[in-house]
């Protein structure tokens, strides 16, 4: 598993605002897509494109366009829903698959409640999105619904980690072709399993409580 953990002035100043607890829903939900769209930048730095010929108004050229089959873009619900729109604005062409999974607050295991995604993945890019890698449970169960569906070329991009969720994600990734692009890792994890400083429920930052 490789980890990018992005190093910009601009990504660390907007996640001191994300984590204040007095910034409001509708600055939090901005910065959300902003911090996403600058993290894309580096998760995509890989992405596969093929040649073409096409024409200036001057003459013809060489330049390139994406690759088929095109990158799918599967935001976790409900908080990853909130990292889409900064992800699709540097891929538009994307396809966009969803995972919806909530983390059981006690034993902090992941269940999977919704799922629309191809039934075929391989030889496709998935760009996975996913703001709080806590445990770490949640993105391995997504990564590993991905694996069965035949991906084999899996990026996660993810606000915030803490080191406990990392260390479980490598062992649950061993050995498969696995990015992670992160805005920083935390501290470590509290007893509620909660990224500590972290920003808290990002779910709940993003949409309310429910
Ligand atoms: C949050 C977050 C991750 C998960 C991380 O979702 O968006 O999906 O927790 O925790 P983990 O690494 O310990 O699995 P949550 O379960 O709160 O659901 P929500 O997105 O619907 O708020
Ligand atoms: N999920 C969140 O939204 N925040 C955390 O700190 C941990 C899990």
């Amino acid at each position: 598993m490789r980890v990018f953990v992005a190093d910009h002035p601009l990504i660390t100043h907007k996640l001191t605002v994300l984590r204040d607890k007095t910034t409001a829903q509708p600055t939090f939900r901005a910065l959300t897509e902003e911090l996403v769209t600058l993290l894309a930048y580096e998760a995509t730095r890989e992405v596969a494109i093929e040649e073409i010929t096409f024409e200036t108004p001057v003459c013809e050229t060489q330049g390139v366009q994406l690759a088929r089959p095109l990158p799918l873009v599967v935001p976790i619900l409900r908080a990853g829903l909130g990292m889409l729109e900064g992800m699709v604005k540097l891929l538009p062409t994307a396809e966009v698959g969803f995972l919806g999974m909530v983390r059981d607050e006690t034993t902090f295991q992941p269940v999977t409640y919704a799922e629309r995604l191809p039934d075929d993945l391989s030889g496709r890019q998935c760009f996975v999105l996913d703001p709080m890698l806590a445990t770490g449970g949640s993105l391995a169960a997504a990564i590993q619904f991905l694996f069965d569906r035949g991906a084999d070329n899996i990026t996660a991009v993810c606000i915030l980690a803490a080191p406990e969720g990392l260390e479980a994600l490598e062992k649950a990734t061993e050995g498969r072709n696995v990015t992670i692009v992160l805005g920083a890792v935390d501290e470590r994890l509290n007893e509620q399993g909660y990224i500590v400083p972290g920003l808290g429920d990002a779910g709940d930052r993003l949409y309310g409580t429910i």
